[in-house]
């Protein structure tokens, strides 16, 4: 008997690929969207790698009501909630918003799945909630520092909701930075409004619709002086979601956390130096000022998650670096 798994923000960049994994792996996806940062022709290209229909409802998982009377939560088994905005430098322009939606659709969320004994719950995190840290590669057990931005702050104040819950299972996955796209180039990074990541406005300088990138500061104490980051291809970051609701859903008291990254930091010269020599293309880049809400160097110790998950990262950045480009030059024909 196949289990139903509710999954917000299943059209955006992380959820699609997810919702991909879990098809792959047997489970049901019933995506909740609202599309305020993805497109509902995600769902038919979703559809067509999954050769299946997924049901999708266009609700604001802030809005509790409709979330009760839509859904049929006594069949859901697993909720995975990825829908949040999730800038580091919007965040800045948009604290309230930031904090509204991104806290308010957890505590509603966790009310539901305590009022209808749903006992398996992945929660987006992010490695934004470790601050500034200056010990790394970061494990699970690193003492967080000020987060440096109001995204980082919902992240660690969810973490919080979460671990006060009566939730008897969940797996808090903090992310690092994810990239690359599905290998049938059918979905990939799409935000509807201006991207703000690194290796989509990469994409956009190499096709031509951006004319320059800007590196957010060279002055950094690292080796060419620009930040360093734990770059992870996306379905790596996806298939640590099916793991996690495998081992909740054969365990009755699972409350865990873990690093989802590649365990290696590289730094922003050497990634656009990677996708210049893995897709044979040049980058036309200058130096800015640094961004607010940029950490300095941030990377993983993902050792818990492949002892404790059986997951672990298959692709390199190269693989997401070739995927995204190729994603890049198809998304233009739909
Ligand atoms: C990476 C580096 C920028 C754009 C992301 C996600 C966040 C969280 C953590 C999951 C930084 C530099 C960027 C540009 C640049 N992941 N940069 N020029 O800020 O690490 O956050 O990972 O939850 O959700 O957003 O990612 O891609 O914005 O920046 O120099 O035009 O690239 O300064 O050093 P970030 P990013």
């Amino acid at each position: 008997m196949t289990k139903n798994v509710i999954v917000t923000g299943g059209a955006g960049y992380i959820g699609s690929h997810t919702v991909v994994e879990l098809v792959e792996s047997g489970f049901t996806p019933i995506i909740i969207d609202n599309f305020s940062n993805s497109k509902p022709e995600t769902i038919d290209r979703i559809e067509k790698i999954c050769k299946q229909k997924i049901k999708v409802y266009n609700i604001n998982c802030i809005n509790e009501d409709a979330l009760i009377k839509t859904i049929q939560w006594n069949e859901i088994d697993g909720v995975i909630h990825f829908a949040a905005y999730k800038s580091v430098s919007e965040s800045f322009k948009k604290k309230e918003d930031y904090f509204l939606n991104n806290i308010n659709s957890t505590k509603i969320l966790l009310k539901i799945m305590e009022k209808y004994n749903i006992q398996s719950f992945v929660f987006s995190s992010s490695c934004t909630v470790y601050g500034n840290t200056t010990k790394l590669p970061v494990t699970e057990k690193t003492e967080l520092t000020k987060q440096s931005s109001p995204y980082g702050e919902t992240k660690k104040i969810c973490e919080d909701l979460i671990f006060s819950s009566a939730l008897k299972n969940f797996t808090i996955l903090r992310y690092f930075n994810p990239i690359g796209a599905h290998e049938s180039s059918l979905i990939g990074e799409e935000p509807s409004k201006t991207p703000n990541n690194l290796v989509p406005l990469i994409c956009e300088c190499a096709i031509g619709k951006r004319k320059q990138l800007t590196v957010y500061g060279n002055n950094y104490d690292t080796k060419d002086g620009t930040c360093v980051r734990d770059y992870i291809h996306v379905c790596d970051v996806a298939q640590a979601h099916v793991h996690a609701l495998k081992k909740m859903m054969n365990n009755n008291k699972y409350r865990k956390l873990f690093n989802i990254g590649l365990s290696k930091g590289i730094t922003v010269l050497e990634l656009i130096n990677l996708f210049e020599k893995n897709n044979n293309i040049k980058i036309n880049y200058d130096f800015g000022k640094r961004r607010d809400g940029d950490v300095e160097k941030i990377y993983a110790d993902c050792s818990l998650a492949q002892t404790e998950l059986n997951w672990g990262p298959k692709k390199t950045i190269a693989k997401a670096l070739i995927d995204a480009w190729n994603w890049e030059k198809e998304k233009k024909s739909y």
